[in-house]
């Protein structure tokens, strides 16, 4: 590993200086744009004031021989539109197929200083991101990139998840992971042809007689996984995101999922579908009865120490923070959302 002075120098002559906290920015969706049909591209406009990041895909689902259409699309569209304050992402071809190179040193050479993040498939340790973090530092000093490009991995194979905290603790230029359920499942030999979502065979039986009347409990096949994929990102200061959920007529079971990311440490999900957009805004801004109850935590313990009882329920400095995790949160998203903002009682 390197010494702790150097991890933070730039690892090309004229790059810019790594960033020491990642940018505050509030990222509660990911959406996933074909950057090679010309009618999305079209939608980019629109696209822009509705989400918080817009990613141009030039991954799976994008047919081999459209990739290059595929990268041309994106660095048009990036040249083509002011993303403001949305965030303007790509996911890459993954590190051995035949794009990979010519997508990070197109874009880069063409519209480097547009792009926020690029996020990178089936990262397997971090010998991907040293990789990655040369390259992107010299291209960077190559044609006067003014901020640095961030690395966002997707935690999609056996092999990333076991070395998951070392790719956390790569470079400076990590943003954070997402999990990939459809490729990790078939890395691990899962039996499910889903993209996420549980699955109605993966059940605990309850103990209760009669027989017939025993209960099936459907478990959560991702748990273990996001859990890992939270404390190595926290350990880190890394963003945690939950991946895609691939069933678009089963609104209810993605915002299961989202909402259980959330819950674990998420801060926000892929929306592959224009429906999911909303689904994700609703999970992962804070709900206003949890702010409400956050912000009466820190008023009636102004120092953040000693004990306190609201409504019956004993606070303490641990939970002062669990509640100031949500009002920082709710702070944010007001911002960029003020009628969230109003919801949460926020002044104007
Ligand atoms: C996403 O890329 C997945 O494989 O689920
Ligand atoms: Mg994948």
């Amino acid at each position: 590993m390197k010494t702790p002075s150097a991890f933070y120098k730039p690892l090309a002559i004229g790059a810019p200086d790594p960033y020491r906290e990642l940018p505050v920015r509030v990222e509660r969706m990911i959406h996933f744009v074909p950057p090679h049909i010309e009618k999305m591209r079209a939608k980019i406009p629109a696209l822009v004031n509705q989400v918080d990041v817009i990613l141009g895909n030039l991954e799976d689902a994008i047919p081999a021989d459209m990739k290059e259409e595929a990268r041309r699309g994106f660095i048009k569209m990036a040249s083509e539109n002011d993303f403001g304050a949305t965030g303007l992402w790509t996911r890459v071809n993954c590190l051995n197929s035949p794009w990979f190179l010519d997508d990070v040193i197109e874009i880069v050479s063409s519209v480097g200083n547009k792009l926020d993040v690029i996020m990178l498939p089936k990262v397997e340790g971090p010998w991907d991101i040293f990789y990655v973090d040369q390259l992107l530092a010299q291209l960077e000093a190559k044609h006067q990139v003014e901020k640095p490009i961030l690395v966002h991995a997707i935690l999609e194979t056996a092999e990333g998840v076991a070395n998951v905290e070392a790719i956390c603790g790569a470079s400076p230029r990590m943003h954070g992971i997402s999990l990939g359920p459809a490729d990790l499942a078939a890395s691990r030999g899962m039996k499910t042809t889903r993209v996420g979502g549980g699955h109605p065979g993966y059940r605990v039986l309850g103990d209760a007689e009669p027989l017939e009347s025993r209960a099936f409990y459907q478990q959560d096949l991702w748990h273990y996984t996001m859990a890992k994929m939270v404390d190595a990102c926290k350990m880190y200061g890394l963003k945690a995101y939950y991946g895609p959920f691939g069933d678009f007529s089963d609104p209810e079971a993605c915002e299961a999922q989202f909402r259980n990311s959330f819950l674990l440490g998420c801060m926000g999900a892929w929306s592959l579908h224009p429906t999911q957009i909303e689904i994700a805004k609703r999970v992962f801004s804070p709900e206003p009865d949890e702010v409400r109850m956050a912000m009466r935590i820190l008023e009636a313990m102004p120092d953040g120490t000693g004990a306190v009882m609201i409504d019956g329920k004993m606070q303490d400095d641990a939970t002062w923070k669990q509640a100031k995790v949500i009002v920082d949160l709710a702070k944010q998203v007001a911002q960029k959302d003020p009628d969230m903002g109003q919801l949460y009682g926020f002044d104007a």
